[in-house]
């Protein structure tokens, strides 16, 4: 997946947050922390469109995304005003955008582009690494077991919509469903455009996205390092209800803070890891 990325413009003008998702969000972040965040982090910033919103909030904000041209889009997005983006994978985004975070966002399942458990598992221990003491992760994720099957079709289907610099465009997603051994979703997108400059007028492609059983994701979180569960909300629902955060919950909204460190607890990292990679290879 990434031709539809590389597309900022295209992204911004389907998937930018509404105006209700961003107070559920809000409401969120702010029942955990007390107070809105300072410091916000998007490993998988895309074109910034959750950083542009905590930073019109005044929070310093920085993220990565692999793709280059999402950089360029999340650059131009955000003023300067200390905001730090670059290219980078979230399985370790790079040192430079600093630490000591209140507030990780990572929303969309986007860290389901991460196919591989292990790439997970070392996705969260950086992210560790970035938050401050008390900071929060907030992530969007599918929770799903071996024996759950999700409805085929389209799962997406809007437009066409006027895009940002010229021309307009619309998209169509569906889905194939959910493989038994890989844990992945098979997601296939097609995207029309026209007079939107260069850019092709068919963009067509498929794309993996990693899900979680409920005892594979508690068993990555542990081989990370350790976090707790603070909040687990329904992602269906831009109100974002409370959710049991349990087997098979769904697409969900988590709240993460990394368990203090342990020294004792360093020795069932790998083997936590290994656990996790050996179920559900
Ligand atoms: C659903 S978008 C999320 C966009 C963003 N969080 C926002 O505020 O709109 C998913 C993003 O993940 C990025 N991505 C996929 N794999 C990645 C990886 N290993 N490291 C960093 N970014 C990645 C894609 O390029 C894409 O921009």
């Amino acid at each position: 997946m990434s031709a539809f990325y590389r597309r900022s413009a295209i992204y911004a003008a389907f998937f930018a947050p509404s105006a209700e998702i961003r107070a559920s969000i809000d409401r969120l972040v702010r029942k955990h922390l007390r107070r809105a965040p300072r410091r916000v982090i998007d490993p998988a910033c895309g074109p910034g469109l959750w950083l542009e919103h905590f930073q019109t909030q005044g929070a310093e904000v920085a993220g990565c995304d692999l793709e280059e041209s999402a950089i360029v889009g999340a650059t131009a997005r955000l003023p300067k005003r200390g905001a730090r983006v670059l290219v980078g994978d979230m399985r370790r985004p790079p040192d430079e955008l600093g630490a000591e975070f209140d507030c990780a966002i990572n929303l969309d399942n986007s860290i389901g582009h991460l196919n591989d458990p292990l790439d997970v598992v070392a996705h969260f221990a950086s992210m560790r690494q970035r938050l401050s003491p008390r900071g929060i992760y907030v992530i969007g994720l599918a929770i799903r077991e071996a024996k759950d099957t999700i409805p085929t079709g389209i799962v997406f289907e809007r437009g066409p919509v006027d895009i940002d610099g010229g021309g307009f465009a619309a998209l169509r997603t569906e889905s194939l469903g959910l493989d038994a051994i890989t844990r992945c979703e098979r997601i296939r997108q097609i995207t029309i455009t026209a007079n939107v400059p260069e850019t092709p007028s068919v963009i067509a492609e498929q794309y993996d996205l990693l899900t979680f059983t409920f005892a594979m994701l508690k068993d990555i979180l542990e081989a990370a390092g350790g976090f707790d569960v603070l909040d687990c909300r329904d992602a269906t629902d831009e109100d974002l209800p409370t959710k049991p955060f349990r087997k098979g919950a769904g697409d969900v909204v988590l709240v993460l803070r990394a368990k203090a460190p342990s020294p004792a607890k360093a020795p069932r990292k790998s083997a936590s890891a290994k656990r996790a990679s050996r179920k559900h290879a």
